[in-house]
């Protein structure tokens, strides 16, 4: 049964939010001689310091290449907090938003954990202030708190259990055996869509990714209609229209494999098109489609490419690990209370076979 009671989030903090998108510090251009240079000197980096890069699907082709190059893990958030735990490097470099630097602190608090633009945010993380979401869930007592990956370590912390795309299903369904209840955030389509796939009570904290939201039903309609043969793959923090729409809804994982696993030679895509890159890696024959996020109603504060994963370059990435900048710390008493709900999802995750289990 769906428990939808909150309204959308104060269009104050939303207009906040979309300015912050819009005012980010993109990586300078840099030439091939210059890319070429500071890849040379982050190898030399790497090796010296003994650091170990994790890079989201979503992050700049160049960053994914180099990650792999160097024995780094380019991943899910699910699988860069699993790679990150069982590293044995003393410095993880984090390519990808703040919350998968602070998920690498909190299981690995020896490590060094570096970012190169620890500004690199995410709408869902700035839509959902600790006090407020704290405040939301007193409203319900005898609920499940479940949240997302996307948060931060004090909401974390007030989480009974953190799920990522990669395991949410999985997770609720479990809760649901269980008989519990649940409080949702901060995503309102992911909650919209494993309330509907799970039938399972949920109230929904009101937050949104702006690269998913963007995804436009209209326009969609239309590309399918002139791609017949396409399939359409849906991540699900997209709207309800828009994933009722898809052949195949899944997180980033899902969505690669389906691209390298379907016999289907075409796909549109909806989700941030930096996971190209690893899609045409994996399934070079294939053809790829990106969603639209413009049209009639388009506004394309992102045009599906996340302005805060785009921070990542090549040479703030060297200056991080050349500096010792962008340093990941979090306060000693909150990470234990958040690395309890985090820790609870991989043992979860690993027991279901969704991530590589640690090596003996
Ligand atoms: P994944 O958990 O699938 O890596 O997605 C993270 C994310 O930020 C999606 O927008
Ligand atoms: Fe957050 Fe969306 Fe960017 Fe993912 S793509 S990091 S959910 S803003």
């Amino acid at each position: 049964m769906a428990i939808d009671l909150a309204s959308k989030i104060p269009l104050a903090l939303e207009n906040s939010i979309n300015n912050l998108a819009k005012n980010v510090t993109l990586p300078a251009y840099l030439s091939e001689e210059k890319k070429a240079d500071l890849t040379a000197q982050i190898k030399v980096l790497l090796k010296s310091l003994n650091a170990q890069m994790v890079a989201h699907y979503y992050v700049d082709a160049d960053l994914q290449a180099l990650t792999e190059e160097t024995g780094g893990k380019v991943a899910d958030s699910l699988e860069m907090a699993n790679f990150g735990a069982q590293s044995s490097a003393d410095i993880l470099v984090v390519c990808g938003v703040k919350f998968m630097g602070e998920t690498a602190k909190m299981l690995s608090p020896e490590k060094t954990i570096l970012m190169p633009d620890i500004d690199a945010t995410c709408s869902l993380d700035e839509g959902c202030p600790a006090d407020e979401f704290q405040a939301f869930c007193q409203q319900y007592p005898g609920h499940k708190v479940v949240v997302y990956a996307n948060t931060s370590v004090a909401v974390k912390a007030i989480a009974d259990w953190v799920v990522t795309s990669g395991n949410a299903l999985e997770i609720v369904t479990h809760l649901k055996e269980q008989g519990e209840k649940i409080i949702w955030g901060p995503d309102r389509h992911l909650g919209s869509w494993i309330q509907a796939e799970t039938d399972i009570e949920m109230i929904l904290w009101q937050g949104q990714c702006i690269v998913h939201d963007e995804f436009q039903v209209y326009e969609l309609e239309a590309l399918k209609a002139a791609n017949p043969e396409a399939k359409v793959l849906v991540h699900p923090e997209s709207p309800a229209e828009v994933v009722a729409l898809a052949d195949v809804v899944g997180s980033t994982r899902v969505m690669i494999e389906s691209v390298q696993n379907m016999p289907d030679k075409s796909f549109i895509v909806a989700t941030d098109n930096g996971i190209f890159w690893k899609m045409q890696q994996l399934a070079p024959q294939k053809k790829l489609i990106v969603a639209p996020t413009g049209g009639k109603d388009g506004h394309c504060i992102s045009c599906a490419h996340c302005p805060w994963m785009a921070m990542n370059g090549l040479q703030n990435l060297h200056d991080c690990l050349e500096n010792m900048t962008g340093q990941i710390k979090i306060e000693e008493p909150i990470r234990l209370k958040a690395l309890e709900s985090v820790n609870k999802m991989l043992d979860f995750s690993r027991q279901k076979g969704l991530i590589a289990k640690p090596m003996a």
